[in-house]
C-alpha cells in the first residue's frame, strides 16, 4: 500500500472520511486483519488493501448494498492504470473480498475470510454486538479478541498506521 493510492482513495470518497465508514474504521480494519493474518495465514498485502478498498466506494453512511462491488469496480480500474500493483493472484482474492463482504456469510478461501471477519470485528462502532456465529475464521471468534477489537471499536481508536495516520493529516473541516 502505497500513500499515493491512499491519496487517491480518500480523493475520489463520496461520504466522509472522518465519518463511520471512513478512515478511522479502516485503520482499524486494517490491524484487525494483521492480527488475524498471524493465525490464518491470510496474504497480509490482501488484508491491508481490503482494509483501504472495502469501503471506499459507499455513497452513503446509511445502508448501500452494491459499495462491495463499486469499491472492486475501483480497485480493478486502478490496478489497470497502475496506481494498484499486484500480481494476478492476490489481485483476484482483492476484488472477491470487496465485491462479497456485505453478501457472503463466508468463503473457501483464508485470506477472503479473514478480510471479512477483519470488517466485522469493527461492529461495535455503530452499537451493534460480534456475534462470533457470523464470523467466519476461528481466530476471530476468539472471545478476547472480540472484546479487544470491540472497545476499541467503541472508542473511537485510531491506530498508527498508514491509514490512520491519513485520518489525522485530512484538513479541518469546514465550518
Ligand atoms: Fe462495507
Ligand atoms: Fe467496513
Amino acid at each position: 500500500m502505497t500513500s499515493e493510492l491512499v491519496t487517491a482513495i480518500i480523493g475520489q470518497m463520496a461520504i466522509d472520511p472522518r465519518g463511520r465508514h471512513g478512515l478511522s474504521h479502516w485503520a482499524r480494519v486494517y490491524e484487525n486483519g494483521l492480527r488475524l493474518a498471524a493465525e490464518t495465514g491470510a496474504d497480509r498485502q490482501v488484508v491491508e488493501l481490503f482494509a483501504l478498498f472495502h469501503d471506499s466506494r459507499r455513497l452513503t453512511d446509511q445502508a448501500d448494498h452494491d459499495h462491495g462491488p463499486r469499491g472492486t469496480l475501483l480497485a480493478e480500474r486502478y490496478h489497470r492504470d497502475g496506481l494498484l500493483r499486484l500480481d494476478e493472484q492476490p489481485l483476484r482474492l482483492l476484488l472477491t473480498a470487496c465485491r462479497l463482504h456485505t453478501a457472503a456469510r463466508t468463503h473457501d478461501d483464508p485470506t477472503v475470510r479473514t478480510c471479512f471477519d477483519a470488517d466485522r470485528l469493527d461492529l461495535a462502532r455503530i452499537g451493534a454486538t460480534v456475534d462470533p456465529a457470523f464470523l467466519c475464521t476461528e481466530a476471530a471468534r476468539n472471545p478476547q479478541l472480540i472484546a479487544w477489537a470491540s472497545e476499541r471499536s467503541r472508542a473511537g481508536t485510531v491506530p498508527d498506521n498508514l491509514l490512520g495516520r491519513a485520518l489525522q493529516s485530512l484538513p479541518a473541516p469546514a465550518p
